[in-house]
């Protein structure tokens, strides 16, 4: 049997590992081992998705909470290497772009142990953002990297990287959805928040850039004001943008807009199934870009630039500022819908390519 690292942190990462973790369940070959390495902690941040994708308690917890990004990246390496100096697995496999990602690909690498990286290649160029040194990092020293769409392909090749790491399996977020999609059509949480579907548009935001600095979160809150007079929203509040909004005064002006609702960070069927009767998106996430195009609604992104390219030259995805974000949601209220189309190899199945690919890298 082939152990098998799976290393999920935060919680775009626990979507990412379950498809590829109940796929090497499946084998006779493979033994699957979750490490969580606690850089998200909250119940709803982190154990309502294993509840959601039927994954086990995670078999090796670090505890790390949070932190500086050198304090979070220093103690995940640190906890990690001890667990791989004394039972070192056959392989380790890292997902996505956080904190975590790039520690225990630094660990495991130092000790010689075959690490790969699933969601490999994608580039914001923007060294401002913490997830795109985290992306540098992994993809400089991964030994498999694995691909979601061409772009990851050609910015790794343009970085020297041999071309005989680079292997294009697509995108693994498109499997956690079809994994799931029953249950989500299930849920009609809308219903339940006195909603309508394809009448309220669904806000998620968390990045730094957006949340952390008092004038522009203000900006922003102001903007979400005026939209909910033309269109009810939700908006499920990050741990981090909540935190910031205390801090700032915003929250109880935002708690009085009647065409709100503001939520707790909610799992991912229940959160789907927002997603999935909603007009449009509003975003600063790199997940909900790639579920939108793939479900081919609107989604307006609040950043200057994208790691994830396919979803504006071929979904649905537009990039915003605060000072025409407004008018791209009247545009859409009006008519103006981006239409797309579903990125090659976003069809549900690359857990099984992933698969493939460690199957032959081992033996
Ligand atoms: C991290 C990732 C980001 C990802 C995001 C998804 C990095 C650099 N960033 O950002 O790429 O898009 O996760 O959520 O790795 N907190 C809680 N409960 C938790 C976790 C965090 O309250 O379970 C609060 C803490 O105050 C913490 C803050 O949120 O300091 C930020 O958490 P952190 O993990 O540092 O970064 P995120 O903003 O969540």
């Amino acid at each position: 049997m082939k152990t098998i690292h799976l290393i999920a942190a935060a919680r775009p990462n626990f979507m990412k590992i379950a498809p590829l973790y109940h796929a090497l369940k499946q084998t006779d070959w493979a033994d699957p081992v979750i490490v969580h390495t606690g850089q998200h902690y909250d119940i709803n941040m982190s154990d309502a998705f294993f509840t959601d994708f039927q994954l086990p308690d995670p078999h090796i917890h670090l505890g790390v909470g949070s932190g500086t990004h050198a304090q979070q990246t220093g103690r995940v390496m640190i906890a990690y290497e001890e667990i791989l100096m004394n039972t070192p697995p056959d392989m380790v496999v890292v997902v996505g772009d956080v904190n975590s990602t790039a520690a225990a690909t630094m660990a495991a690498v130092k000790l010689g142990i075959p690490t790969a990286h699933l969601e490999a290649g994608l580039r914001s160029f923007d060294r401002t953002m913490p997830e795109e040194i985290n992306r540098l990092v992994t993809d400089a020293l991964a030994d498999l990297l694995w691909t979601p769409s061409p772009d990851g392909d050609e910015n790794l090749l343009r970085e020297g990287v041999a071309p005989e790491k680079v292997e294009r399996v697509g995108n693994i977020m498109i499997d956690s959805l079809e994994m799931l999609r029953s249950r989500i059509e299930a849920e009609q949480l809308f219903m339940t928040l006195g909603l309508t579907a394809g009448e309220y548009g669904l806000i998620t935001l968390h990045r730094p850039s957006n949340v952390d600095d008092r004038e522009t979160l203000e900006k922003i809150c102001g903007i979400i004001g005026n939209i909910t007079e033309r269109l009810p929203c939700v908006f499920p509040i990050h741990p981090r943008t909540r935190k910031n909004m205390e801090t700032f005064g915003f929250m109880t002006r935002l708690e009085a807009l009647p065409g709100l609702k503001i939520l707790e960070p909610l799992s991912y069927i229940p959160f789907m199934s927002l997603v999935f009767h909603s007009r449009m998106l509003i975003t600063d996430s790199g997940g909900v870009q790639e579920e939108s195009t793939y479900l081919g609604i609107p989604c307006l992104t609040l950043r200057p630039n994208t790691e994830r390219p396919v979803t504006v030259t071929e979904g649905t995805n537009q990039l915003c500022t605060p000072a025409d974000l407004e008018a791209n949601v009247n545009s859409i209220l009006n008519g103006g819908r981006k239409t797309g189309q579903k990125p090659a190899m976003w069809d549900g199945k690359t857990a099984e390519r992933v698969v493939a690919s460690i199957r032959r890298y081992l033996s």
